[in-house]
């Protein structure tokens, strides 16, 4: 469907738990979160109805998102459920990788379209301080588990932190040989990111550009997400760049998101949108109308890189999805 600003919106991320095996510095506090009860967390069955409902409002793309969705027993049934809907184009995943290398055959045989995993270093020490509980053998495995799969469409996450400059060659690397995508994400002001150095895209193409030589942009459709590709003389994969804060994309923003406890997000920055877990009980047109209400008011743009705005999002980066 299109938004208030002409914006064609036919992608949702759906976050299926708040629960994360993780702590990455810059997603959650160091304490951990108290976890949302079960009972406010949507049942597989709930999700599926939304997401009927959304393909029926012109949603293609799924994304599915957590916490870490690995996380949540049964989640290649969700996957399974949405791919097999008419219309549906890709239902994908983004995970920390620690339970890929078990979960990955089960995800393949739901039909799974693609999968995007979060690495930021190959370091384990590093590794081991940004995730705070993870151990760097574990998200290889899954790595490696999803590089074996030919042709799966896999993509990894760095988000790109001042002081990390000496993780960023030895993770473009990895597209050298493979034709992986390796992306630098900008932090963004939501939770425990507010507190980050701002690190921008040309900081890491510097680095990546002194040891590899000149980017080029790649031509060709540029896929679902807000990342712009680009290629390294030699290499198979690609190099991408998320830069929510130094190449705003909202303009071309395509996307709205679920949360956990189904309130339908329709910025990431700010607490807008509609609950959609109290009309569960109504019918679809009713899910319907308040989906197209939320979308048509949509706001124009985030605010990064200021973070203190009106109507600021108090949710994490893992209630949220990303
Ligand atoms: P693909 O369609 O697979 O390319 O997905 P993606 O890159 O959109 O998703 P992924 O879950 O891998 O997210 C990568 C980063 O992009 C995360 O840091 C997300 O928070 C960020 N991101 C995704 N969508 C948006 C968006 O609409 N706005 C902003 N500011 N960031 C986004
Ligand atoms: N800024 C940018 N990216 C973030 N992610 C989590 N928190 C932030 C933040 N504050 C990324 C994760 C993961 C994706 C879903 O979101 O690293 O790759
Ligand atoms: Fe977990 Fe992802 Fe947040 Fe890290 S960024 S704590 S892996 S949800």
């Amino acid at each position: 469907m299109i938004d208030g600003f002409g914006r064609t919106i036919d992608y949702v991320r759906i976050s299926v738990t708040d629960r994360c095996d993780l702590r990455c510095v810059y997603c959650m506090p160091e304490t951990g979160m108290a976890w949302l009860p079960h009972a406010k967390i949507l049942r597989y069955e709930d999700i599926l109805r939304l997401a009927g409902v959304f393909v029926s409002l012109g949603i293609v793309n799924f994304k599915i998102t957590g916490g870490e969705p690995l996380v949540r027993t049964g989640v290649e049934t969700l996957i399974s459920g949405i791919r097999a809907m008419d219309g549906v184009r890709s239902v994908t995943l983004t995970t920390n990788g620690v339970r890929l290398a078990e979960k990955l055959p089960a995800l393949l045989d739901a039909g799974i379209d693609g999968i995007n995993l979060s690495l930021d270093t190959l370091d384990p020490a590093r590794y081991a301080a940004l995730t705070r509980r993870g151990a760097l053998p574990e998200a290889l495995r899954g790595l490696e588990a999803a590089l074996a799969v030919p042709g799966l469409n896999l993509k990894l996450n760095c988000v790109a932190m001042a002081g990390g400059e000496g993780d960023w060659a030895a993770l473009a690397a990895l597209a050298k040989e493979r034709a992986v995508a390796v992306r630098f994400i900008e932090p963004m002001p939501i939770g425990p990111g507010q507190r980050l150095a701002p690190c921008g895209e040309d900081a890491v193409r510097a680095v990546l550009e002194a040891e590899y030589g000149p980017m080029t942009p790649c031509g060709g459709p540029a896929g679902n997400g807000p990342c712009r590709y680009f290629s390294l003389p030699g290499f198979a994969g690609k190099i991408g760049f998320i830069s929510a804060v130094s190449h705003k994309f909202c303009a071309g923003c395509n996307r709205v998101r679920l949360t956990s406890t189904g309130f339908l997000k329709t910025c990431l920055q700010y607490d807008v949108g509609a609950d959609l877990a109290p009309l569960l009980s109504g019918t679809d047109d009713a899910l319907r109308a308040a989906i197209e209400t939320a979308i048509l008011h949509k706001p124009e743009a985030h605010q990064f890189p200021a973070g203190d705005v009106q109507n600021r999002e108090r949710r994490t980066m893992s209630q949220i999805g990303g």
